[in-house]
């Protein structure tokens, strides 16, 4: 079942949504060369929790941490460890953050110090993509509207498009009913209603589609070794059109 959110429960979302903007903001000074992933993740913890907000990821299915910290190859789920951040590395940081009961989820890949062409093509990308697919939401529209537009975009520019993971609703749940996969055909899947707000995140690879998982049983790393990229909106559903409630604040 696909929930439709009453006004009451928008307004939580949107503050929850808007913390998890909050959040990756205040983190981004620290995304420097010598940083550890266990470093960041406590400061968002302590600020996550000092803006009445609570980690959702920390225990989930016994998840460790409040972020998922993935560096380069690593495609999403990363757990922050002792790793040091080096010049010229990308890393996702995906966070969802509950808020009286309602979740937000957003996810940004950041530059650390200065990075090749390359990975600055598949950050620019990867991020239009997610915009391309958001940009088809509206009452009315199909999810497949979403799933196609991300995926020729992602085509047209030689990235490789990871199948195995999805976009997601959210609500109470920070996984919810649809999936919202990053590949598609228009006018096909659930049909988009007012109120309804859902997670897309293209997860795009500069070598191939194809992934593996590390020994950890979470991290998800490109079979290549080439690097990854991901960015996610939680997006609202209007009648027009979206609202995107994870806005990037800078
Ligand atoms: N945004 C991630 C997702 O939708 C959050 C995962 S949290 C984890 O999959 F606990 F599962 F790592
Ligand atoms: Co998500």
């Amino acid at each position: 079942m696909i929930t439709i959110k009453s006004e009451k429960e928008i307004e939580l979302m949107r503050h929850a949504g808007y913390l998890v903007s909050l959040t990756h903001q205040y983190l981004k000074p620290f995304i420097k060369p010598g940083i550890t992933t266990k470093e960041l993740d406590e400061l968002a913890e302590e600020f996550i929790r000092a803006h009445d907000g609570v980690p959702t990821c920390k225990g989930y299915e016994g998840f460790p941490a409040s972020l998922c910290t993935s560096i380069n190859d690593e495609v999403v789920h990363g757990i922050p460890s002792n790793r040091k951040l080096k010049n010229g590395d990308i890393i996702t940081i995906d966070m969802v953050i509950g808020y009286h009961g309602y979740q937000g989820d957003a996810a940004w890949t950041y530059a650390v110090g200065t990075v090749n062409e390359q990975k600055k093509y598949l950050m620019e990308h990867t991020e239009k993509s997610l915009y391309e697919g958001i940009k088809m939401v509206k009452s009315g529209a199909h999810i497949g509207d979403i799933s196609h537009a991300i995926e020729e975009y992602a085509t047209n520019h030689h990235l490789g498009v990871v199948k195995e993971l999805v976009g997601h609703g959210i609500g109470t749940e920070m996984h919810e009913s649809p999936d919202v996969p990053n590949y598609g055909h228009p006018g096909t899947g659930p049909r988009l209603k007012e109120g309804m707000i859902i997670c897309i995140e293209p997860m795009l690879n500069l070598g191939s589609r194809y992934v593996g998982i590390l020994d950890d049983n979470w991290t998800i790393v490109t079979e290549d070794g080439k690097p990854s990229a991901h960015y996610e909106h939680t997006v609202l559903v209007t009648k027009d059109g979206y609202e995107i409630l994870t806005p990037r604040l800078d």
